[in-house]
């Protein structure tokens, strides 16, 4: 699994790389390094949605801050790597 942030100058604002950093501790606490990587992308194209965007694999999911990361992580990466 691949998981992109959008470090667009939007994206970037709204805090895109403390974001990377949570992702990339969230993987190696929970020992994932082979299984997802983090990835930095241009603009997505979903400049105007609240939050920062990320790509996870083929889909873009929007509004990501701190504070809702966990939950993504668990329900988009956790849930879907343990199938
Ligand atoms: S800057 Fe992130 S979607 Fe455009």
């Amino acid at each position: 699994m691949n998981i992109s942030v959008c470090i667009g100058s939007a994206c970037h604002l709204k805090g895109s790389y403390p974001i990377i950093t949570m992702l990339k501790d969230a993987i190696s606490k929970n020992g994932l390094e082979n299984d997802v990587t983090v990835s930095a992308s241009f603009c997505l194209g979903q400049c105007s949605s609240e939050g920062v965007s990320v790509k996870i694999d083929d889909e873009i999911v929007t509004g990501i801050s701190p504070e809702n990361l966990s939950e993504l992580f668990e329900n988009r990466v956790l849930k879907v790597i343990k199938k």
